[in-house]
């Protein structure tokens, strides 16, 4: 768990204790807008929402988003600099390629990815709340085609 989901986590916890939360769930992170998928002309792994927790990839021709957090023991991945085709983690060496899969371990699992949606303007929506083990990478949710939002 990283910095970030720690605190909305922990956050979500205090309010729920003190019967603060109102509609929303607690701990509930809230939904990011990452604009129209065709923004995303090639397949490649963008940082642009690092802050938010998550890569935007686009693998032939549909789009995911994936935690930043590892698989493994849940440090913080970043781009590989040395090839920008692939993640790594800092912490013990793992290394996923470009659809997420272990290439190197000891991560002994892909990518978890969250969800993702196109709303009716056409915006592709991550749900940070919602995750998808690598065995889930085909489940409705997971990925929309890159193509599908509107131009
Ligand atoms: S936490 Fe990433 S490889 Fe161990």
């Amino acid at each position: 768990m990283n910095r970030r989901r720690f605190l909305a986590v922990g956050s979500g916890c205090v309010l729920g204790a003190l019967g603060a939360a109102s509609g929303a769930a607690a701990g509930k992170l809230p939904p990011v807008d990452i604009g129209p998928a065709n923004k995303f002309a090639q397949d490649a792994i963008s940082e642009e929402f690092i802050k938010d927790d998550f890569f935007v990839i686009r693998y032939q021709g549909r789009l995911f988003a994936a935690s930043t957090t590892c698989p493994h023991m849940g440090s913080t991945l970043q781009r590989d600099s040395q090839d920008t085709t692939r993640i790594k983690c800092g912490a013990h060496g793992s290394v996923f390629d470009a659809e997420g899969v272990v290439m190197v371990g000891p991560a002994s699992s892909g990518l978890i990815r969250l969800g993702i949606t196109v709303n009716g303007e056409g915006h592709a929506i991550v749900n940070r709340n919602q995750e998808f083990p690598q065995d889930k990478w085909t489940d409705k949710g997971c990925y929309v085609e890159a193509k599908q939002a509107r131009q």
